[in-house]
């Protein structure tokens, strides 16, 4: 057991995907894996285990923001052997190329937290992804002619922010999309020298104000999570 994962050494896949909210990690375990075995429920975040054309694969919740992701990602890479972690989740598009339904895959993550500072000082580091995990995820989209664009994210740790300006900002150098949690996920890859990739379905559109529909983003929830799934068996 870790600290907030009551699982057995052994239990936990080297890859795992990892959605924000829990109960996504159980519709990914009943919905894709094949014999899924529920690990953890401490604190209600749900943990299973299951395969995956043949190839072991967990889904875990993260909960939502950078703090919450930390300590699931850290216990995951240090007490769980962990390789890979893919974050699949939600975020806001800032950029007008980029529609809603349309996937990114993550390349980079800018943020406004101050988690990285006892870390590296003054330096301001890059948190990066994977590129082999990028390289197939990007690959699987091509095969299945799934709407997926590859760019820098915004790791927000407002959901609510007040400063409305920041956004446009960032689009303006380039950044697709805003989310909660990439930032801090591929800062402990790196820490760990393990692999991590976010990728993340367009909900809405921060510029157009457009939105999905619930039934939009089951469905291109669905077509994200074989993406990833594709990505870690190739
Ligand atoms: N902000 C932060 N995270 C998000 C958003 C957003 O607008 N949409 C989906 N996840």
């Amino acid at each position: 057991m870790s600290t907030h994962i009551g699982a057995q050494m052994g239990q936990i896949a080297p890859y795992v995907l990892m959605p924000g909210d829990p109960y996504r990690a159980r519709w990914i375990a009943e919905t894709f894996l094949e014999d899924p075995v529920q690990y953890n429920d401490v604190r209600g975040m749900l943990g299973y285990t299951g395969t995956y054309r043949g190839v072991r694969v967990s889904a875990q919740g993260s909960g939502m923001g950078q703090p919450s992701i930390g300590i699931y990602a850290h216990e995951l890479f240090a007490d769980y052997d962990v390789q890979a972690i893919l974050r699949v989740g939600t975020c806001g598009a800032l950029a007008e190329s980029v529609h809603v339904r349309d996937v990114i895959l993550g390349m980079a993550a800018s943020t406004d937290s101050a988690m990285n500072r006892p870390r590296f000082g003054d330096v301001t580091f890059a948190p990066a992804a994977d590129f082999e995990l990028l390289r197939h995820a990007w690959d699987v989209a091509q095969d299945k002619l799934l709407p997926a664009v590859v760019g820098g994210l915004f790791s927000s740790d407002q959901f609510y922010n007040p400063n409305t300006t920041i956004s446009s900002t960032l689009a303006g150098y380039g950044v697709l999309g805003v989310e909660m949690e990439a930032a801090a996920l591929y800062t402990l890859a790196a820490q760990f020298g393990r692999r991590a990739l976010a990728v993340c379905t367009v909900s809405d559109h921060l510029l157009t104000g457009e939105e999905t529909t619930s039934a939009e983003r089951q469905e291109t929830f669905e077509d994200m999570i074989v993406m990833a799934l594709e990505a870690v068996v190739r």
